[in-house]
């Protein structure tokens, strides 16, 4: 099984997505590291435990990373995702506590232990991914692949005209890590918005799934109402599409390789993706940017993940 640690921020796409994961009979989830974004770090460590526990995965180590961006503090998308990230349903608190190491020290020793083969999957802000390739510039030798939700390739961005949040929240770290990695495969906001999920179906999903669905039911139903009011019929789950492009590469029907990196100023432009299109700068093609992917696969991951009949 092909060992896979996950850099995340849950939130309620996040949480799909790592039960996309765990479902997976191929991948063999090595931990989670938890950064801050959708919420604050108290918050997105506590859903990450309560999210295990509820899955039945309290075995996977999860680790806390940073509290705040590199440089400049960010707003949060608690206004999506509700205040403490999972939609303000007041569970009670997993039994379980993080482990004492910090999350960027764990990126670190698992890329050792799991040198050429670690599946890296990045669904939040890249702040621990970016202190972890200032720790060791040479994490990147040892990553098989990194999947990174993030971006908007066309500036149709979801935080600001131009910009996706996660890039957004913290674009130094992006900056960084696109630097660093001599390739990675990239799912962005616009393809999220291009592979949206039918309200209805994933109600009915939800409803024919055991406890876990029940639970998954209830921390997204606040994100889902917000979402069915501005977007309309589909709900767009970018951590859940990005984690479909990770567990089954082969489900991608078309991409596009190209150099992209991140504005770092400008009130417009800050945190942007600018991507390279007609390759103009001579730089290398380090990202594979995922343009479309097969919606009926994509849909099987999701209902796998809750367990949906
Ligand atoms: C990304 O931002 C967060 O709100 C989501 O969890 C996702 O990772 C989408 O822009
Ligand atoms: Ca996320």
């Amino acid at each position: 099984r092909i060992p896979l640690l996950i850099d995340t921020d849950p939130g309620v796409d996040d949480a799909l997505a790592l039960l996309m994961a765990f479902a997976d009979p191929r991948h063999d989830v090595v931990g989670l590291t938890i950064a801050a974004g959708n919420v604050g770090l108290r918050h997105t460590v506590a859903n990450a435990l309560k999210l295990c526990e509820v899955a039945g995965r309290s075995d996977i180590p999860v680790y806390a990373g940073c509290e705040a961006p590199l440089l400049y503090p960010s707003p949060d998308a608690g206004n999506v995702h509700g205040q403490d990230g999972f939609g303000d349903v007041g569970y009670e608190a997993a039994i379980r506590q993080p482990e004492a190491e910090h999350a960027a020290h764990a990126i670190l020793r698992l890329s050792h232990q799991h040198a050429g083969k670690l599946l890296l999957v990045a669904l939040g802000p890249l702040t621990n991914l970016a202190l972890a390739l200032k720790l060791d510039p040479t994490l990147p030798e040892r990553i098989a692949r990194l999947v990174v939700m993030g971006g908007a390739v066309t500036c149709h961005g979801n935080i600001t005209p131009a910009a996706e949040f996660n890039v957004y929240f913290d674009p130094e770290a992006a900056h960084i890590v696109f630097e660093a990695f001599p390739r990675f495969d990239l799912a962005d906001w616009e393809a999220t918005v291009a592979h949206g999920l039918h309200h209805d179906s994933v109600v009915q999903w939800l409803r024919s799934g055991g406890d876990v669905a029940a639970f998954y039911e209830r921390i997204s139903r606040k994100t889902r109402e917000w979402s069915a009011d501005r977007r309309g019929d589909h709900w767009h789950s970018a951590d859940g599409l990005a984690m479909a492009y990770a567990l089954q590469p082969d489900g991608a029907l078309e991409t596009a390789e190209r150099a992209l990196d991140v504005a770092l100023d400008g009130p417009h432009s800050r945190g942007a993706t600018i991507v390279d299109w007609q390759r103009q700068t001579g730089r290398p093609d380090r990202a594979r940017i995922l343009l479309r992917y097969d919606q009926a696969r994509f849909e099987a991951l999701v209902q796998g993940a809750v367990g949906a009949a």
